[in-house]
């Protein structure tokens, strides 16, 4: 199994930490981008490290945390092949993976506690992409990141 990509900003930071812990705990590899303190720093030095894992490769899939989960989704998605979606509850979560396929779960540490932040993250890991009519959606994905002034 390839290392799950994390990182974060100070306003994730201690929520990464206790994702970190649960995946130890559960025997999931991971790879910790940073930050590694909740000295104030700017989340895209971390999320883009973390998404350009899962793009080239190197991660199936990546769990960035910041304060709002939003600024982590955006830099994510940024990078080929990406799909990062803002999650702040079960239904959501879930959704992402067996509508979207996202392949990066974004949280934000000033909106889930620790237990629903872990919660949401091992539900998002063990969801499975339900495809069918919804793969058909996710390679038009693909054409418009390929080409979004002409696609569709
Ligand atoms: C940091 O204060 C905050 O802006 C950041 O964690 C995140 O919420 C950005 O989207």
């Amino acid at each position: 199994m390839k290392p799950v990509a994390l990182a974060s900003d100070h306003g994730g930071y201690s929520l990464k930490e206790a994702i970190k812990a649960a995946l130890d705990k559960d025997g999931v590899p991971y790879k910790d981008y940073g930050t590694h303190s909740e000295e104030s720093c700017d989340y895209p030095d971390f999320a883009a490290p973390a998404a350009r894992a899962v793009s080239e490769g190197e991660s199936e899939r990546a769990i960035l945390c910041c304060g709002s989960a939003a600024g982590m989704a955006i830099v994510a998605n940024k990078f080929s092949g990406v799909r990062a979606v803002a999650c702040h509850n079960e239904w959501t979560a879930r959704m992402s993976r067996e509508h979207n396929d996202a392949n990066v779960l974004a949280l934000g540490g000033r909106v889930v506690d620790a237990e629903e932040g872990k919660r949401l993250a091992r539900l998002w890991l063990d969801t499975p992409f339900e495809g069918g009519r919804h793969s058909r959606r996710i390679s038009k994905i693909s054409e418009v990141e390929k080409s979004p002034e002409s696609a569709l």
